[in-house]
């Protein structure tokens, strides 16, 4: 990925030779934009007034014009922030986005950025730096033929901002292991295998000085893994159980010990529960999202540093079918030692997470988060924009949540309600892998999953919505959206 380069602008006089201009305009009401931040700017009288006569323009969040400036032999760009008031990271993370897009397509290799005094804060230059390079992420990896109609924007010139190099750093930190995230969700299972994400936590490793075990088949077996195994069991690829892990160098005690879990089932056919009709088997690619995630968060933790021990686990495995494909009705032991009747093969994801479950609780970590794309239902109840999360541990899901609008990542409390628990009562076995009721699909995988979790605070959060875009929105091109990443290193960094 080619990123821009960030540059702080402290006098006008310097712009002289750029070739771009973006400013953020806000929306007084839904007729009329406020314009007095702009009355000083040199281009006010010939330039921006007329565009935003001409264009109507309001400052409505997510709007823009452009006009040709003849002053610069340049472009000006107007990006809509909506109500001064009502202005939050998020807003200016998206408006940056537009800004990067809309320099895109006017093939403007550089543009000067004339927010008002938003950039002076802190938080608002992360969040403007977070979008540009989250907007700059194209995959053109499996392309024969680059994309020409779009030029990649090189400098970003920031005036009026705080100059602050170390939140700029952090961005680009945050949003390199963001972008990683996406690049292994929208690679394809024939690319992505269980071998290729122990070969991303190898590479991971070795960069960050991160501490790494990789558990092979029979490893998993010694230690009792039969659930995550019955997945692995009709497909040729090896399965790979991933335990990555930072340690902070300094001498005093790491404030905190979390286990981040991630689902990687690098495809999901359903394996003899095959996904047929609208079950969407071909995007089922994507259904190690929550492995991305934890590995996109381990590439930021590595390079940021911060003083907590975190540990990244992943049962990475295909679900496929041959002729030693677990068969529904199979009854398995997990490593805690509880006995599970799959009555459905394509519950596949709990099985897997059922033993990193366990296997993280016994590492004595102070919390457990666990993401994946675990129900189809999930998507039902919020849609694609949103993540549910569950947990017994208020504290723990509290912190999630405060992380969340911070991030743009959004993330909603869903119910454990215990009683639905007898929905996944099994005859012969403890329980099984499926409700047998319709209903609250996403909550009785939730209860299956609390099953191997003893006392460690645990939250889980299911992503099966939020990790892919078929249409471009905000600072997101389609595909995937690398979801979990921000969330997570922003809950570490400040919870
Ligand atoms: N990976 C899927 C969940 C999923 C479905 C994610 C659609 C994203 C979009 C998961 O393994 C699965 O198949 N879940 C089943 C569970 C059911 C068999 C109880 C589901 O949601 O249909
Ligand atoms: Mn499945
Ligand atoms: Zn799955």
């Amino acid at each position: 990925m080619q990123y821009p380069e960030f540059q702080f602008l402290s006098s006008k006089a310097s712009q002289a030779e750029q070739r771009c201009y973006a400013f953020g305009i806000f929306e007084k009401n839904d007729t009329t934009p406020d314009t007095t931040h702009l009355t000083g700017e040199p281009l006010y009288h010939d330039v921006l007034m007329p565009l935003i006569k001409e264009s109507q323009f309001t400052g409505k969040q997510g709007t823009t014009a452009t006009a040709n400036c003849f002053h610069t032999a340049g472009k000006v760009i107007l990006v809509g922030l909506g109500k001064q008031e009502a202005i939050d990271q998020e807003t200016i993370r998206q408006a940056a986005g537009l800004v990067y897009r809309t320099c895109a397509q006017l093939h403007s290799p550089s543009v000067v950025i004339h927010f008002a005094t938003l950039l002076t804060q802190q938080n608002h230059l992360k969040a403007f730096a977070e979008g540009t390079l989250l907007a700059a992420y194209l995959d053109e990896r499996f392309k024969s033929k680059k994309d020409t109609t779009i030029t990649h924007l090189k400098k970003v010139y920031l005036l009026n901002a705080i100059e602050d190099d170390q939140t700029i750093q952090l961005a680009q930190q945050i949003i390199t292991g963001a972008n990683l995230a996406r690049d292994l969700v929208n690679a394809p299972a024939n690319h992505v295998t269980p071998s290729m994400l122990a070969e991303t936590a190898t590479e991971l490793a070795q960069r960050h000085h991160l501490t790494l075990n990789i558990l092979e088949k029979e490893d998993c077996a010694r230690l009792g893994m039969g659930a995550y195994l019955s997945v692995t069991q009709g497909s040729s690829q090896p399965p790979k159980f991933i335990h990555l892990c930072y340690k902070p160098k300094s001498p005093n005690p790491p404030s905190a010990k979390i286990a981040l879990i991630g689902k990687g089932v690098t495809f999901d056919s359903g394996g003899l529960n095959l996904k047929i009709g609208n079950a969407q088997i071909e995007l089922m690619k994507y259904d190690m999202a929550g492995a991305a995630a934890v590995l996109g968060a381990a590439e930021a933790i590595g390079a940021i540093k911060p003083n907590k021990e975190i540990h990244f686990i992943i049962a990475a495995t295909e679900n496929m079918i041959n002729g030693n494909a677990t068969k529904p009705g199979d009854i398995v032991t997990a490593s805690n030692g509880k006995t599970i009747e799959i009555d459905n093969t394509d519950a596949e994801g709990r099985l897997t997470l059922a033993d990193a479950l366990v296997y993280a609780e016994k590492l004595g970590v102070d919390a457990i988060v666990d993401l994946a794309t675990l129900t189809g239902a999930m998507v039902v109840a919020l849609g694609t924009r949103m993540a549910g999360i569950f947990g017994t541990d208020a504290q723990l899901i509290n912190s999630l949540m405060a992380a969340s609008p911070r991030t743009g990542e959004k993330i909603w409390q869903m119910p454990l309600e215990s009683a639905y628990f007898e929905h996944m009562h099994s005859i012969v076995a403890d329980m099984r892998n499926t409700g047998s009721k319709k209903g609250a699909g996403s909550i009785t995988a939730a209860l299956f999953l609390q099953q191997f979790v003893e006392k460690t605070a645990w939250a889980h959060l299911d992503i099966a919505g939020a990790v892919w875009t078929e249409k471009p929105w905000s600072y997101y091109n389609a595909g995937a959206t690398g979801f979990g990443v921000r969330l997570l290193v922003d809950w570490l960094l400040n919870s």
